[in-house]
């Protein structure tokens, strides 16, 4: 058995945990029931935030980038020590199995032990200098307290991805974690404090409704900087926002990713590929991908793999060892998979496998007959459902693989090495697996083009989101 922490429920604001007034509760995905009661925190909790963030600010940002390394390297040990009681916590509050929970947890501590140890390599520049008398320095700072709103789909990756580097660099965090998973985002904070992460630091706002919380810190023109993970939807309206205090920005947003299969694949690869890229997290990551196109003369040998595969992956409670495909979060995200797959079987789609529910459960499903105007094409599906559609040529591929307004992931596997090159270089995306259907890493880049977003969270690109140039130019005395 699985050790079980005590849940953290309040609020961590200036270095206290806060109960206000008002709770909300967190349900289980897989039964239900309801998990906890938690701080449910408004504009006088978000008020108390940014004061803190601002005062922490002055001595943390002046601390050296070792010492800051030294509590961020801690930060990173306790979560592993505390790996299965986190893992937990996910799979219970947003559905994750707990085997995947659990390598989530050590991704989610790769954001820490890099950035912490990045940090320390940031130099600046002395450039060359145009006058004899004059020496000419560049420096980098942190930007300053910054707002991050994370989603509940990596309740620990994405709390880490944005508040690793931004606490590296000399920043303060003020984190709103989702509805859905404000446990996994205390219980981190909660190890912040024991690392020894000075009061104000890192402040955690659970809150049922994001919208008051969010308005005072996007109106506060001493919050420097907002990150956000979430819907293209949101992300626009949070640029709007940002935009009058004139902060830094980095949105993760949306994604519409394509997985090309050419006919020179290896059809056992690829389709493992495409299965570990479609139903991780059921479905539920933005670089998942949402429409699988293999080229027309192996489509039936693929299909009929595909759905095999499909087939054989076990559904079931998120905290069983053998589970791989939990529940779908919530009613809202059954509803939108329901709606895609009934839309795409009216306008003419063939269902190979899946197509049903238990609850939250939704089926490992494989469509095929799949074609332009079904919204299965347009929209992110967020659920365990592959579109398959075929392509004749590479031309022919490329096109289909750009035509849409996002840019995060796409992916294609072929073995043939000038192939290779040659679609990676002409894809409009952020992020390219060349068979390869989960790239994602730590010290790389994540982030995407057009309606996908602005910025890259990860590796150096993912610190220089937090960091401000400062020209210092010093005449030497004559
Ligand atoms: C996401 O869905 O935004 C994160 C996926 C990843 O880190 O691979």
């Amino acid at each position: 058995m699985l050790q079980v922490e005590p849940r953290v429920t309040q609020a961590f604001v200036a270095g206290r945990w806060l109960d206000p007034p008002r709770r909300f509760p967190v349900r289980s995905p897989a039964s239900g029931e309801v998990l906890a009661q938690v701080a449910d925190c408004g504009p006088e909790e978000a008020r108390q935030a940014a004061d803190a963030a601002v005062e922490a600010f002055a001595a943390w940002s002046r601390t050296t980038a070792h010492e800051r390394a030294e509590v961020l390297q801690r930060w990173a040990e306790l979560m592993l020590r505390d790996e299965d009681s986190l893992a937990r916590l996910m799979a219970q509050e947003m559905g994750k199995p707990i085997r995947e929970s659990r390598g989530e947890v050590r991704y989610a501590a790769g954001f820490i032990t890099w950035s912490a140890e990045e940090a320390k390599r940031l130099g600046g520049e002395l450039i060359p200098t145009h006058a004899s008398h004059k020496r000419l320095l560049v420096m980098r700072e942190p930007v300053g307290p910054a707002f991050g709103i994370t989603p509940w789909n990596f309740p620990a990756a994405m709390v880490t991805r944005k508040a690793a580097p931004a606490l590296a660099a000399g920043c303060t965090f003020v984190l709103k974690p989702a509805e859905q998973s404000p446990l996994t985002a205390l219980h981190l904070a909660r190890l912040w404090e024991e690392a020894g992460g000075p009061p104000g630091t890192l402040q955690v706002l659970p809150c049922a409704d994001p919208v008051p919380v969010a308005d005072v810190l996007l109106e506060d023109p001493r919050i420097r900087k907002l990150t956000f993970t979430g819907s293209t939807q949101v992300g626009r309206l949070l640029y709007e926002r940002a935009a009058r205090t004139l902060k830094r920005v980095s949105l993760e947003l949306g994604g519409h990713a394509p997985f090309l299969v050419f006919d020179d694949a290896d059809l056992e690869a690829a389709v493992r590929e495409v299965v570990a890229c479609k139903f991780r997290n059921a479905g539920q990551t933005c670089v998942c991908t949402n429409r699988v196109y293999v080229q027309a003369g192996i489509r039936d040998a693929f299909v009929e793999r595909l759905a095999a595969a499909a087939r054989a992956l076990k559904v079931g409670d998120p905290l069983d060892e053998t589970t791989q495909i939990g529940p779908l979060v919530d009613e809202q995200g059954l509803r939108k998979v329901r709606a895609h797959v009934e839309d795409a079987l009216q306008k003419g789609a063939r269902l190979v496998t899946g197509g049903s529910h238990r609850g939250l459960f939704y089926e490992p499903t494989v469509l095929v007959d799949v074609r332009p105007g079904m919204r299965i094409l347009e929209e992110e599906t967020f659920g365990p459902v592959a579109p398959v559609l075929t392509f004749r040529t590479e031309e022919d591929a490329v096109r289909l693989a750009n035509d849409t307004p996002y840019g995060l992931a796409a992916y294609f596997w072929t073995r043939d090495v000038g192939r290779a090159f040659r679609v990676a270089e002409r894809l409009q995306y952020g992020i390219v697996g060349v068979n390869d259907g989960v790239p994602s890493t730590p010290h790389a880049p994540f982030g995407g083009v057009k309606d996908s977003g602005i910025g890259r969270e990860g590796g150096r690109w993912g610190l220089e989101e937090y960091l401000e140039v400062k020209f210092v130019s010093v005449a030497l005395p004559a």
